[in-house]
């Protein structure tokens, strides 16, 4: 019998997750040749399976099949995966409510797992500052922070990692990457949708817990931290919570859109707030005078997710005396149609002084031919690998939400109109986004 030296074990493998994303992604890492004939999958929960069973619910190549397994319940699984060879690694995923993760860790370890493993677990991490601190107690202590993967999926986004690269691989963005030149940070993240079947579970959440808190406000932190002494995974997070923590809410505006109230699961009193604007101020020495705009919620008029860094005007002299040159702009668009645009004044041909706005344009479906990894074959493959740098760790979301704290429960909502973006309230000159969604072919 062939002897497997790794093992990735989906608890709560009968739920969509690992039909839909877990299973294909892990489909895709064997025939990429990244995972090879070395680790096998073993499905594992109170759903009675057989193995057989089990591989006819995955629509996947035959070849991966083989190595799909199904163990129910998680004692006995050591001794099966020791029938089964000799680990050297197990990485756990956790395809559980957030309310199992403590027990299952729990039982893991009685079950008699180590050093040798790690788990793999989703957002919500907790719903406040205690609820979080008090999640993460409880996992290190069966767990080492070490062992730990909290996957938020928007550092799997080629775009957003490509943000470091974007400031700290070129030298001409590092001089003006500051107070001095910057006017402002926007950060928008928009989507059509609504709250389709999740009206249970956002209800109690609302968009600054499904959204702010987590990849939002790490989009902030690529953007704003301060250049790390190396790329390793914690000297990045290092950063990343140094900012975080000297950020400040200012200012906070909450949004529902009508008929939010008649959805599925929704309460039909709810207050939740649907759509949110937020200023922040970033209270160090890049930063100071730098305000940072957020917003984002669900059933507006387009789905799409952009980061804007405005500069100062222009003193108005020389083309801009009459104080008509926009500001020049950043926009880095994270979705759809991921690129980054730079705004530039330029001179009309045929004309002494005509000054026009066009565009330097990067587009990541121009430039490279080869689609983006699908967030889960990454994250997956890292968890294996063990490389942490783009999981996010128990300082990381405890300072996210301890900075929220304020705003949190505070549920006064605006009624805006679903399709629309909500009229603001926030005294922001927002940047034109809509401007920047067709620039690619
Ligand atoms: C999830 C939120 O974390 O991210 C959802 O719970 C949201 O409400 C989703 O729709 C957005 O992810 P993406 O990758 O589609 O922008």
């Amino acid at each position: 019998m062939k002897l497997y030296r790794c093992a990735i074990v989906i608890i709560g493998a009968s739920g969509d997750l690992a039909k839909r994303k877990l299973i294909p992604a892990l489909d895709a890492l064997y025939k990429s040749g990244k995972i090879n004939g070395d680790c096998l999958v073993v499905g594992a929960g109170r759903t009675p399976f057989s193995t057989e069973k089990f591989r006819e619910h995955f629509d996947v190549s035959p070849e991966f099949k083989e190595y799909l397994f199904y163990h129910q319940y998680i004692p006995g699984l050591k001794e099966f995966l020791r029938s089964r060879g000799d680990f050297s690694r197990v990485v756990f995923f956790f395809s559980l409510p957030p309310l199992a993760y403590s027990h299952t860790a729990r039982e893991l370890v009685a079950e008699g797992f180590g050093s040798e493993s790690s788990i793999i677990i989703e957002k919500p991490f907790g719903c406040d500052f205690e609820s979080a601190r008090a999640l993460n107690a409880e996992l290190t202590s069966y767990f080492s922070e070490s062992q730990i993967f909290r996957i938020d999926h928007y550092l799997a986004k080629e775009a957003v990692q490509n943000i470091m690269v974007f400031r700290f691989a070129n030298q001409i963005f590092s001089p003006v990457w500051n107070s001095r030149y910057v006017e402002s940070i926007q950060i928008s993240a928009l989507e059509r949708s609504r709250i389709d079947q999740r009206g249970q579970y956002f209800d109690r959440a609302g968009i600054v817990r499904d959204m702010v808190q987590n990849h939002l406000l790490q989009l902030l932190c690529l953007i704003t931290m301060e250049p790390p002494v190396s790329l390793a995974a914690d000297d990045v997070k290092q950063q990343k919570v140094s900012v975080l923590r000297s950020m400040k809410i200012e200012e906070y505006r909450p949004y529902q859109y009508e008929g939010y109230r008649n959805e599925n699961g929704v309460d039909p009193a709810s207050r939740t707030e649907t759509f949110a604007e937020l200023k922040l101020s970033i209270n160090n020495r890049r930063w100071a005078t730098t305000p940072v705009y957020i917003r984002c919620g669900k059933a507006v008029h387009r789905t799409s997710t952009k980061i804007g860094v405005r500069f100062h005007p222009l003193p108005q002299i020389l083309f801009n005396r009459n104080g008509t040159i926009p500001p020049n702009q950043i926009i880095f668009k994270i979705q759809p149609a991921e690129g980054i645009v730079i705004d530039i004044s330029s001179k009309v041909p045929g004309t002494d002084e005509q000054i026009t706005q066009s565009h330097m344009n990067f587009c990541y479906r121009d430039t490279f031919k080869n689609a983006s990894p699908e967030a889960y074959q990454r994250l997956l493959y890292d968890a294996l690998r063990g490389d942490h740098t783009l999981f996010v760790s128990a300082a990381e979301t405890e300072n996210a939400w301890l900075l929220l704290r304020e705003i949190l429960d505070r549920r006064d909502p605006q009624v805006y109109t679903p399709g629309k973006l909500p009229e603001s309230k926030l005294g922001v000159n927002w940047i034109d986004f809509d401007k920047y969604s067709g620039l690619c072919s």
